[in-house]
């Protein structure tokens, strides 16, 4: 019932003609076979409005990488859910661990980016995540569960089929080192059940949720594989086509 998606993250990587290359020869292999799952990418967003021309006809959709939660006023620097839903981005990825720890976003701040989003008719990703500390101090439950509790607390029930979740351990991202499909298995049944505790077992059946931290062409049929992994949210190997695209195909193989 959840068809796989995997996410390019490509933060803040890419002029516009890098970009557009990238996209274009992504775009380019996936018209001559297309592949199972779909495909979402997240530009930076200098590069938003030229992506959604290049995307348009292809199955491709667009995601931001962040947003605010109002819709417009005096937020020197910030964009608007209302904006991104009016270049054409159908996603924006919320709660980034980047933007938890080097910018200081906090649980409440995302709680709200998730309402306007929604509000916006934007499908939120929101990401979620512990600490190599947190895991080694045997928290890491504790911390993804407070942090779902109170990104969602503001959604209403039938709301959580809009969003996804992505389980991105801070201590594999850009090391090289990806968490084991055990660990990826118990935190995504955890997540599981706390949508199903929150908000009903048909509708937490619908969220689909997504792997991301060195996910690279080497690991990703290992980890299209794993048990309850829906996606896969990549970075570092969604920059150039030769290492996305067979991450892009790793779902091709199964399922
Ligand atoms: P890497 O794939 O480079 O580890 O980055 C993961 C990530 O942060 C995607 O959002």
């Amino acid at each position: 019932m959840r068809s796989p998606l995997v996410v390019g993250n490509w933060k803040m990587n890419g002029t516009l003609v890098e970009v557009s290359s990238l996209a274009g020869a992504i775009a380019k292999e996936l018209k001559k076979k297309p592949s199972k799952a779909s495909l979402v990418l997240a530009p930076p967003a200098t590069a938003l409005v030229q992506l959604n021309q290049k995307i348009r006809r292809s199955e491709i959709s667009l995601a931001a990488q962040n947003c605010h939660w109002q819709d417009s006023g005096a937020f020197t620097g910030e964009v608007s859910p209302l904006m991104l839903r009016d270049i054409g981005c159908m996603y924006v990825i919320v709660g980034h661990s980047e933007r938890r720890h080097i910018f200081h976003e906090t649980d409440e701040m995302i709680a709200k980016k998730l309402v306007a989003a929604i509000r916006n008719k934007l499908r939120p990703i929101l990401c979620v995540g512990e600490t190599l500390a947190e895991r080694e101090d045997g928290l890491a439950t504790k911390v993804i569960t407070r942090q779902l509790r109170i990104a969602l607390k503001q959604l209403a029930r039938n709301d959580i089929r809009n969003v996804e979740v992505a389980y991105e351990p801070i201590w594999a991202i850009g090391t090289g080192h990806n968490a084991e499909p055990k660990q990826i298995t118990e935190i995504h049944g955890r997540i599981r059940r706390f949508l199903a505790d929150s908000f009903g077992q048909s509708n937490a059946k619908r969220v689909r949720v997504l792997y991301g931290g060195s996910v690279k062409p080497e690991n990703s049929n290992d980890l299209a594989k794993t048990s309850e992994v829906d996606g896969l949210l990549v970075g570092g190997a969604s920059l150039k086509a030769e290492t996305f695209i067979p991450v892009i195909r790793c779902f091709d193989s199964h399922g």
